[in-house]
């Protein structure tokens, strides 16, 4: 992974803690707040993947907001609390290495970008409510193609954006199956391991696996210094 030019993150999951909602409301909504936060969680992308499918494409904040009215109904929670889920999921918390990890990498020559299946403007706020917003070079969102991730035509938006090769690129992503889908692509991908999780069979096996992103820091020491 030597000819690096862009490190590029994922964001939901990655970069920001999706469960860092339901967890602020965690006095409310009692024990069961963590099986809700991964059901909804996984509704959500359940939600991006069959509307790709079916071609039925509603941008992620309408999927969020979907997938959320489905999961308070399983779990039996007031829905007096939607409004503040959905407030708190646009504000979601950067996992605790994240910001100083882009300040280092910023320091270095590489393009640093997001891309994910938000739309502009919950990328926009996700990363100025959590001042990181300087850090970045670009924001990509899939409504620049309108299909979800892991669609080819994604992973080719910041290719034609800084035309470079796609074994140019770091891609950073926790969701295994992301991870596939930029691998598959042709991008370096590197799984974010950060529950020592199985990963998947889908023709691809990361390049490398870490815990966190500190360990990205010594990994682009090791290949770059
Ligand atoms: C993202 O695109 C996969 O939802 C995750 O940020």
């Amino acid at each position: 992974m030597k000819n690096i030019k862009a490190i590029i993150f994922d964001a939901y999951g990655t970069l920001f803690d999706v469960h860092s909602a339901a967890e602020k409301c965690k006095d409310k909504i009692g024990d069961k707040w963590e099986g809700f936060a991964n059901f909804w969680r996984n509704t959500q992308l359940e939600y991006t993947w069959l509307r790709s499918l079916m071609k039925r494409h509603k941008d992620f904040w309408q999927v969020t907001e979907d997938s959320l009215d489905k999961s308070m109904k399983v779990f039996n929670i007031d829905s007096s609390m939607k409004n503040e889920l959905l407030n708190l999921y646009k504000v979601l918390s950067p996992f605790k290495e994240v910001p100083e990890t882009l300040k280092i990498l910023k320091e270095k020559k590489f393009k640093l970008a997001v891309l994910s299946n938000g739309t502009p403007s919950l990328l926009n706020e996700l990363v100025k409510s959590n001042d990181l917003d300087d850090l970045f070079d670009d924001l990509f969102s899939i409504e620049e193609v309108g299909i979800y991730k892991p669609d080819s035509k994604v992973y080719d938006i910041p290719i034609k954006k800084y035309k470079i090769e796609k074994n140019e690129v770091a891609f950073l992503s926790a969701n295994t199956w992301d991870v596939s889908g930029g691998g598959n692509y042709g991008f370096n991908s590197i799984w974010v391991n950060r529950n020592n999780s199985i990963f998947d069979n889908l023709d691809y096996k990361p390049k490398k696996e870490i815990r966190n992103l500190n360990e990205l820091i010594k990994l682009i020491k090791e290949e770059h210094d």
